[in-house]
């Protein structure tokens, strides 16, 4: 699949070397993202909030070489990690054809997180965001003649390719990625700011996110997708993600927080049912996992306070809730909450407004 319109007009400058640094923050969907087509196309469309405190900043730095192919390194938190480079290495290749610049240079990319490393959270959206941004603004200096709305379709669309939640982290705080019929402008190829009216309930909304369980996880993203081959529920759960966001289309316009609750815990659910119903069938969430979302579906029904849950797919639980409510939530899940975490961990987050450019 070759999309023309992201293919650039032959450059007018050339740099032998430099700079560029992007932070980009990480996601997390209300409605899931599960299962893919080839070329990074998403077999539904999924919706998220951009986080604000959890982010990969990366510096690129780049330098003209004569030698043929990629080249490149990567650094986490100042120490070498060959263990990025295949990822990174199908990234490349798969974006070679948007960005000819590739191969003209030789790259160090220095990246770290804001978020304990192996904290299981997805540092793939934040990571790659950053590194498509990067790549986005050294092309910038090459062909300068863009606009800040083609830059950021440009840098969702690279990150994509990358890792497909990472399309939904260029830009805040509530987006979209994937066709919807009743979503004006909505792609399988980049994600989009959500184009209607959001209550203000939602503004400056908090997620908390507790670390039941900072191990790698047993079975990575790219297996789950897969996974959804075949699946015996595969076409009913794409059909329920439309009908999904068709509701949060509603709900994100009256503010209703009972109806957002239960679509964003079902999604949840669902996403996890689907893990545990494939073939090979597997379980992410642990006991922990559990514990913490009885306590809130508990502390929930005492004080009719609007606090819900969301998984990613992993073991941890991100905790969101309304900003005028988190002075009691806030306290709940320090006092509840958090001894279900490993090593009593957990990131204080609200939505952000996406990925920022670093001057070095
Ligand atoms: C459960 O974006 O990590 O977090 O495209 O294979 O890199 P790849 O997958 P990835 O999958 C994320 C899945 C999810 C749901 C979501 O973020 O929508």
């Amino acid at each position: 699949m070759i999309v023309s319109e992201f293919i650039p007009k032959p450059y007018k400058s050339f740099l032998e070397s430099g700079s560029v640094a992007y932070s980009s923050p990480s996601n997390i969907a209300l409605v899931k993202y599960w299962g893919k087509k080839d070329y990074q196309i998403p077999a539904n469309p999924s919706i998220s909030f951009t986080l604000n405190n959890c982010k990969t900043l990366t510096t690129l730095k780049f330098s003209k070489k004569t030698t043929k192919g990629f080249s490149f390194d990567v650094f986490l938190d100042g120490v070498v990690q060959n263990e990025f480079k295949p990822k990174i290495k199908q990234f490349f290749e798969r974006i070679e054809l948007y960005l000819p610049f590739l191969t003209w240079y030789h790259f160090k990319i220095e990246t770290s997180n804001t978020f304990p490393h192996s904290s299981g959270i997805a540092s793939s959206a934040s990571g790659m965001s950053a590194l498509a941004l990067c790549l986005v603004q050294l092309e910038q200096y090459l062909n300068p003649e863009r606009t800040k709305t083609s830059f950021n379709k440009k840098a969702s669309f690279l990150a994509r390719l990358g890792s497909g939640s990472a399309c939904r982290s260029v830009q805040g705080n509530l987006i979209v990625w994937g066709l919807h019929s009743n979503i004006i402008g909505s792609s399988d190829l980049v994600g989009i700011k959500y184009p209607y009216e959001i209550h203000s309930s939602f503004n400056n909304f908090c997620d908390t996110i507790l670390l039941v369980d900072k191990g790698e996880k047993e079975v990575s993203s790219t297996v789950g997708h897969d996974l959804m081959y075949g699946h015996p529920f595969a076409q009913q759960r794409f059909a329920q993600a439309h009908t999904n966001i068709d509701t949060l289309i509603e709900v994100f316009k009256t503010g209703d927080l009972s109806a957002f609750i239960s679509i964003v815990e079902r999604e949840a659910l669902t996403l996890h049912a689907m893990m545990m119903s494939s073939d090979p069938y597997f379980i992410l969430m642990k006991p922990n996992t559990l514990e913490i979302i009885n306590k809130i579906w508990k502390f929930r029904k005492k004080t009719g306070l609007h606090i819900c849950f969301t998984l990613d797919a992993g073991a941890n639980v991100h905790v969101l809730f309304p900003k005028n409510e988190s002075s009691e939530i806030r306290q709940f899940i320090k006092s509840s909450l958090v001894m279900h975490c490993q090593n009593e961990q957990f990131i204080e987050d609200t939505l952000g407004d996406g990925a920022k450019s670093i001057k070095i």
